[in-house]
Parts: structure tokens; sequence; C-alpha cells
């Protein structure tokens, strides 16, 4: 006897851009809480947002009580934990377990809410813990950093890293909600807030020229942190995640390539050779240049797009370099982890124009070397 049956399951993936989310007035988070059902909720807060910024476990308490008294029928905030933020959060499971035991701890049903707010770390290894408890409690994230925002927090994984590998243990989630709040970037500091804007360069190689084009007019300001011309870059980067996740056929990533990881073979190796030390979106922005002066080397990209690409991630202040990159047999072993991780033949986008790439399934240690002595300041 054998049975073969194709299903779907109807996924929906809601993202809210909005400022002053915590505003008694606001009613973004109220309406994505309310009428769901859900009768707890428990929050955790990144401690880097919890030291700097008005709108941490406080304001979030402040906000719930303030609907309460207004008559608004919401889930009661059982807890709101301050948790570490950074790479860190995500280097061993203490941040899955201590999500997973406040759940047990508040009685957190499949129907609750557990709400995260921060960067793309800690929103990674508190989604996890999220996923894993009762096999999934609806997650609300509210990310705070430009890279949590224009990808982090749209993505549909939550994970941690095991054995010196990024995100080696996770697992496929759609979120309840991704609620967006610039208001919390004002904290950030300055080398986090150009971090996010590598994967925007990232997704305009990849599918929109004229969003390269902006960032190169803007490249200055965005740099300086100016508001006005970084949040339509980030809007514009999360809808770009958004709709590869929702309309590119493959959300969770069943397929060999993952196209989105432009840059991304090296940036992970590179995260993991440095210890963690360097923030993955400067990791992702020395991986994009490598790519690109790698693609230039082999024919595929014209060595006017290479450089392009290369000038606007400078002009970011964005690093295009690191000396890690001279440990070549260490960077090659990237290229295995990167495999490993999806599985089947190795495949690794590689820019052919800008808008335009392909798949390669094979580099080349020499070329990477020369490309790699290329880009050395
Ligand atoms: N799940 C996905 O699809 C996905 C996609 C891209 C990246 N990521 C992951 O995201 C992580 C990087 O995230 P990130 O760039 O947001 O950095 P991060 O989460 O490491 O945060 C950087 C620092 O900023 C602090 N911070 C956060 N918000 C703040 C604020 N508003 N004010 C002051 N300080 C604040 C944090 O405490 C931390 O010290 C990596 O682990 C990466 O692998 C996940
Ligand atoms: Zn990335």
């Amino acid at each position: 006897m054998q049975f073969d049956e194709s299903f779907q399951l109807p996924l929906h993936h809601r993202v809210i851009f909005s400022a002053a989310l915590l505003d008694p007035s606001n009613r973004v988070l109220r309406d994505v809480l309310a009428g769901s059902g859900a009768r707890r909720a428990i929050a955790f807060v990144d401690a880097g947002v919890e030291s700097a910024h008005p709108q941490g476990a406080r304001a979030l308490q402040a906000w719930f009580h303030a609907q309460a008294s207004a008559g608004h029928m919401l889930p009661d905030l059982c807890s709101v934990d301050v948790v570490p933020g950074g790479e860190g959060a995500k280097n061993d499971s203490t941040v899955v377990d201590q999500v997973i035991a406040a759940t047990e701890r508040h009685s957190i049903d499949r129907r609750s809410f557990v709400i995260a707010i921060g960067g793309g770390a800690m929103l990674d290894a508190v989604g996890l813990g999220a996923t894993l408890a009762h096999r999934g409690v609806r997650l609300v994230r509210i990310p705070t950093t430009t890279l949590a925002m224009d990808d982090a927090a749209m993505g549909v994984k939550n994970g941690i890293n095991r054995f010196g590998k990024k995100n080696y243990v996770g697992a496929f989630a759609v979120p309840w909600a991704v609620l967006c709040d610039e208001t919390y970037l004002e904290t950030l500091s300055s080398r986090d807030f150009r971090a996010g804007f590598s994967e925007a360069v990232k997704i305009a190689c990849l599918r929109d020229p004229s969003l390269l084009t902006q960032m190169e007019r803007d490249a200055a300001r965005i740099a300086a942190r100016d508001i006005r011309v970084s949040m339509p870059t980030i809007v514009r980067c999360a809808q770009l995640h958004l709709e590869h996740i929702t309309r590119g056929g493959d959300p969770f990533e069943l397929r060999e390539a993952r196209p989105l990881d432009f840059g991304h073979w090296s940036a992970h190796k590179l995260e993991s050779l440095s210890g963690f030390t360097i923030p993955h979106g400067e990791a992702v922005s020395i991986g994009i240049a490598l790519d690109c002066a790698y693609a230039q080397r082999i024919g595929l990209l014209q060595e006017d797009d290479a450089v392009r690409v290369t000038a606007c991630l400078r002009a970011l202040s964005l690093p295009t370099w690191h000396p890690l990159l001279e440990n070549i047999d260490g960077l090659l072993r990237g290229l295995e982890d990167f495999r490993e991780h999806l599985g089947g033949v190795l495949t690794i986008t590689q820019l052919t124009a800008i808008g335009a790439s392909v798949d390669v399934h094979e580099m080349d240690a020499a070329v990477l070397r020369a490309a790699v002595r290329s880009l050395a300041p």
C-alpha cells in the first residue's frame, strides 16, 4: 500500500512599518494581537535595546496597561525578560532555553504570543524558542536594527550557531507579524546602523538595479544616518526579501540554490573564522565585494559593474576587506559548509550584471586568491 498526497498550506506573512509602535494611540500592535483568541503573551527584549532605548521593557508593559485601561481586550502580558543581544545570543542555546522555560512557566499555549523586540541575532534565537515550544507558538517580531528590519525579521527562518557554524540549528516558521518602528534605530550604533545596508546592496544587485542607483546617490547620507533617505531603502529592501519568500516558490529552501545568499558563503565563514567578532552585515559586505571581484575574473561580470558595487559598499562606509580573507584554505572550507547546509550540489549565486545572476557549481582557488589580492588595501 502506498499513499502519495500533495498538499498546500495557507500561509500569510504580515509586515507593517509604523513609527512609535508603543505610543498608546498607535493601533498597530493592538490590531495584531486583538481578536486572535490568545489569552496570554510573554515578551523578550534585546539587552542592547533595553539599555539604550526608551521603548524597552517598561514601555511595552505600560502600553499593555494603557490598552487594558482603555477597555481593549488583549492577551495578558505575563512577563517581559531582557535577553542578551548580538551574535552571542546565537552562540549557545541559553536564550532558546530561556524562551522555552518561560512558555512553560506562564502556561503559554499555541495561541499565545511570544513578542520579541531586538536585533536579528536575538530575533533568531527567541524565534527558535518560540518555534520549538509546543511545536510553534505565535511569534511577533519587532526588529530594532537596520539589518533586522530590511532582512532578518522578514525571513521565515529562526536559528542559532553550533559547532562554530552559522545557523546550524534552526527551523522554518512564518511569524504571526513583523512590526517595524524606525524610532528604534535612533539608539543603534553607527556601525550596526550601516551594517544593515549590505543586505540592501545585495538584493539591489540581484533584483533591483534602480535601488542600487538610489543607494549610490544616497550613500553618504545613509552612512551619516539620515533617516529620511535611509528608511525608503530599508522598506524597499524588506519588500524585496518578502517578495522572494512569498512569491519565489521556495520559502523553505528545498532547492539547492539559495539565490538571496549572494556573498554569504564567504560571509558566514568569515564570521566563524573571526570567532563571530565580524558583524553579519559587515561580513556580507566583504563577501559581496569578493564575489564581484571573482565574477569579474572569470569573465561573468563586467569590470565596470564590479567596481560600481564595491564603490557603493565603500561609499556606505562598509568594509570590503578583512585580513582573514588571506586564509584562503579556511575560506574555502566555507564552500563545503555552504553546500552541506543546503544539500546536493554546491550552488553559489554570482552576478552577471546589475540585476542578473547565475548559479555556479565550483570556485577556483587560484582565481579566488587573485580576487582577494585585488581587494587588499
Ligand atoms: N533569519 C534570517 O532570515 C536572517 C537573515 C539575515 C540575518 N540574520 C541574522 O541576523 C543577525 C544580525 O542581526 P543585526 O545586524 O540586527 O545585529 P545584532 O542582532 O547582532 O545586533 C547588533 C547589536 O545591536 C544591539 N541593538 C539592537 N537594537 C538596538 C537598538 N535599537 N539600539 C541600540 N542597540 C541595539 C544589539 O544588542 C547588538 O549588540 C545575524 O546573526 C544574522 O545571521 C538572520
Ligand atoms: Zn545575510
